[in-house]
């Protein structure tokens, strides 16, 4: 047997990947124990494989330590996550408020699937800010946000949107979608929020080899968080819990160095004749910037810009089109959907959906791009021979 030389022990810097559907016990009596002690909230205790497992119960600690929260609970995806957390809050009769800037498939799943359950749903403009408080009524049961917005990058102004809840007369949740921002650019609970939804398919994972999602609560929604998670089933595989905590040991420098990039490039791209518009909060003169400065620590590699031709007139759609060709086939960009991995990605907004029905977008064609660990000289001159083709 393989031991350690000192104590006899084999200890390991990761967690071991422990798969099981079963979980088994000694006696009925050591059920019992179990039973009582995973009921009473003792995440040390499992009595099925959904439950979780000391694989997930360590990456569970490692994602708290990152995003703060009283607790989390895992799901398979990232929009999975979004339904856990919407479930655990809504019912039929009440009234849902959503950013218009929401991730589309989350739009899709409220304006389809909970309109269906006789949600009320009501897309608000992400700027909103404290004049939200217009807009809740008797039934508002909780406020989504996402700061910034898929694709359109507006800042929101969170701390006055969870105040107008915290001051309405009845009990209104917050939740967020804090993608962008987690670990550490945006610490949602230091603001006030009730639930936090993070795509782990995109930093924490950071390989682009995995899917998976997870919903923080304060210690006030977490009953209703778990329940969710449990009845829903939703649960993840030990070699994914194990991908994403092996993730987490470097999450924090690889989000970082990927926003210093994007920054820099970002920061290029404003002076450039063939872009309208860079939306970036962290450039100073993009619209959120001063919230993004009173409230972020820092920009993850993620941001968009506007296309124009070099004689100065609008580009359409097409013109996106050929940017987004020539620059995957000059071989350092991918054509892809997900973000927030090594590898640099671009996506033309359309493609993936610029679905708004309050702030519509009047600008001209987004490219959203993601960067990721690639030499930043390489990946700006891949983006400059494409903007500028000969
Ligand atoms: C902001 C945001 N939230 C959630 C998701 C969903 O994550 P997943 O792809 O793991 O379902 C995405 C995916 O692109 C996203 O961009």
């Amino acid at each position: 047997m393989i031991r350690a030389m000192n104590d006899g022990r084999f200890r390991t810097p990761s967690p071991e990947i422990r798969r099981t559907s079963t979980v088994l016990f000694d006696d009925i009596a050591s059920l019992r124990a179990a039973l009582r002690r995973w009921r009473a909230g003792d995440r040390g205790y499992s009595t099925y494989g959904t439950h979780g497992t000391p694989t997930t119960a360590e990456l569970e600690r490692l994602l708290l330590a990152g995003e703060g929260g009283a607790g989390v609970e895992l799901a398979s995806s990232g929009l999975g996550a979004i339904t856990t957390a919407m479930l655990a809050v809504l019912r039929a009769g009440d009234h849902l408020l959503v950013t218009d800037s929401a991730y589309g498939p989350a739009r899709e799943l409220c304006a389809d699937l909970l309109t269906g359950l006789d949600v009320d749903v009501e897309f608000y403009d992400p700027l909103a800010g404290a004049e939200i408080a217009s807009l809740i009524r008797p039934a508002t049961r909780l406020i989504w946000l996402e700061s910034p917005g898929t694709h359109t990058f507006e800042v929101q102004d969170v701390p006055a949107i969870v105040a107008a809840a915290r001051t309405s007369d009845h009990r209104v949740v917050t939740a967020i979608d804090n993608t962008w921002g987690s670990p550490g650019l945006f610490l949602p609970f230091d603001h006030g929020v009730d639930i936090s939804v993070v795509a782990l398919t995109k930093y924490w994972g950071g390989h682009a080899d995995l899917l998976m999602g997870a919903v923080f609560a304060t210690e006030e929604l977490l009953p209703q968080v778990r329940a969710a998670a449990r009845l829903t089933g939703t649960a993840v595989s030990a070699e994914d819990a194990f991908l994403v905590a092996r993730g987490a040991r470097t999450v924090e420098l690889r989000i970082r160095e990927a926003g210093d990039r994007a920054l820099v490039l970002a920061g290029r791209l404003v002076g450039h004749p063939c872009v309208a518009r860079v939306l970036h909060p962290a450039l100073p003169g993009d619209p959120g910037h001063a919230l993004w400065q009173r409230d972020f620590h820092g920009a993850s590699g993620l941001f968009s810009f506007e296309l124009r031709r070099s004689d100065g007139s609008p580009a359409d759609q097409a013109d996106a089109d050929a940017f987004a060709d020539r620059l995957v086939a000059r071989g350092r960009f991918g054509l892809g959907y997900s973000w927030g991995g090594f590898e640099s990605l671009v996506m033309p907004a359309r493609w993936s959906g610029l679905t708004r029905s309050v702030r519509p977008w009047t600008g001209g064609p987004l490219l959203r791009l993601s960067i990721g660990l690639e030499p930043l000289e390489d990946l700006w001159s891949d983006l400059e021979a494409a903007l500028s083709p000969s």
